[in-house]
């Protein structure tokens, strides 16, 4: 990589920040195509105020091609921009800023992302299935979207905290009223009754990170054609993608949401198809260094 006086910048606003894989993957693709540009994280400190305004407005003012947003400002971010695309704005959280001739245009591409490289590892698509979603957090909120999108029979979204996925379910229950979206709790019970009729789970909780415990979820209850899938990359492998490989079920991990959420961004920053593979060896690689 080579920088001089034509090199553009992106870059990553997070707090922290020193975990991303991000700027592996983007430069890798960069440098795959041939690009002068560059990809660099920015701590955003969140507990001084004021920093995030002032870093948004910097993207203008330094004439960056956009940036990705992650926690804990995909939502504050909202406010400081010229224009959101309406899915980000329905989701009310913006991951990829993109900075159109001074103008600064708000996307959320996880969920995209995410059923991009379901589609892609497994062969799912969404249309007319049923759907358990377990976790009702920022990234199921994403991923319940996009699905609901694909018109589904069914979503169950069964939470720790039941209250946090009935106000999930309602959310949407307007704008998607052909699918029954239902709140269900944690408990063995009610997922071995969602279990029995489902095609896809979806682990989006932090469980199955290292140190952060495993659910005990009645995998066998699933039918032979459903697919468990689990957003968590760290391990690649985690125990619920593991005891439902044991099974003989279809898998899929995490890692292909992040690099597909990010090869779209890095699509409307550049306008070129970006190289998913290159982005994933490079990801791949900067999750083994660590
Ligand atoms: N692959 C990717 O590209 C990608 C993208 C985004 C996020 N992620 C991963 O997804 C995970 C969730 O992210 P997020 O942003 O949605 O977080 P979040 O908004 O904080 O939501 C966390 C969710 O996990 C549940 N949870 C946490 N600990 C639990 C436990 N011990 N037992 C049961 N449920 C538990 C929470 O339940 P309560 O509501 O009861 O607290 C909540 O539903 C993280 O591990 C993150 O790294 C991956």
């Amino acid at each position: 990589m080579k920088i001089n006086g034509y090199t553009k910048i992106t870059g990553i606003f997070g707090d922290p920040i020193g975990h991303t894989l991000s700027p592996a993957m983007h430069n890798a693709a960069f440098n795959a195509l041939g690009l002068n540009a560059v990809y660099v994280p920015f701590h955003v400190k969140s507990n001084l105020p004021g920093e995030l305004k002032a870093a948004v407005e910097s993207i203008r003012a330094l004439g960056l091609l956009g940036v990705n947003v992650t926690i804990p400002h995909k939502e504050k971010v909202l406010k400081y921009l010229d224009e959101i695309e309406p899915h980000a704005m329905d989701l009310g959280a913006v991951n990829t800023i993109v900075n159109k001739d001074g103008k600064l245009i708000g996307y959320n591409t996880d969920g995209a992302g995410y059923l991009l490289s379901l589609r892609d590892e497994t062969g799912f698509k969404a249309g007319r299935k049923r759907a358990v979603i377990i976790g009702a957090g920022g990234a199921a909120r994403s991923i319940v979207y996009s699905i609901l999108a694909a018109k589904p029979v069914s979503v169950v979204i069964a939470n720790r905290t039941l209250r946090r996925a009935e106000a999930l379910a309602r959310s949407f229950a307007r704008k998607f009223d052909s699918t029954d979206i239902i709140a269900a709790p944690l408990d063995k019970d009610s997922l071995f009754e969602h279990f029995v009729k489902a095609d896809l789970v979806v682990n989006t909780t932090s469980t199955g990170m290292m140190g952060k415990g495993e659910l005990d979820l009645p995998l066998g209850a699933l039918p032979a054609r459903a697919v468990v899938s689990d957003i968590v990359y760290r391990p690649l492998r985690t125990g619920l993608i593991k005891n439902a490989e044991k099974l003989g079920l279809k898998t899929h991990g995490g890692l292909g949401m992040l690099v597909r959420q990010g090869a779209i961004g890095f699509e409307l920053w550049t306008g070129k198809k970006a190289p998913v593979k290159v982005m994933e060896a490079a990801a791949l690689k900067a999750l083994r260094i660590r």
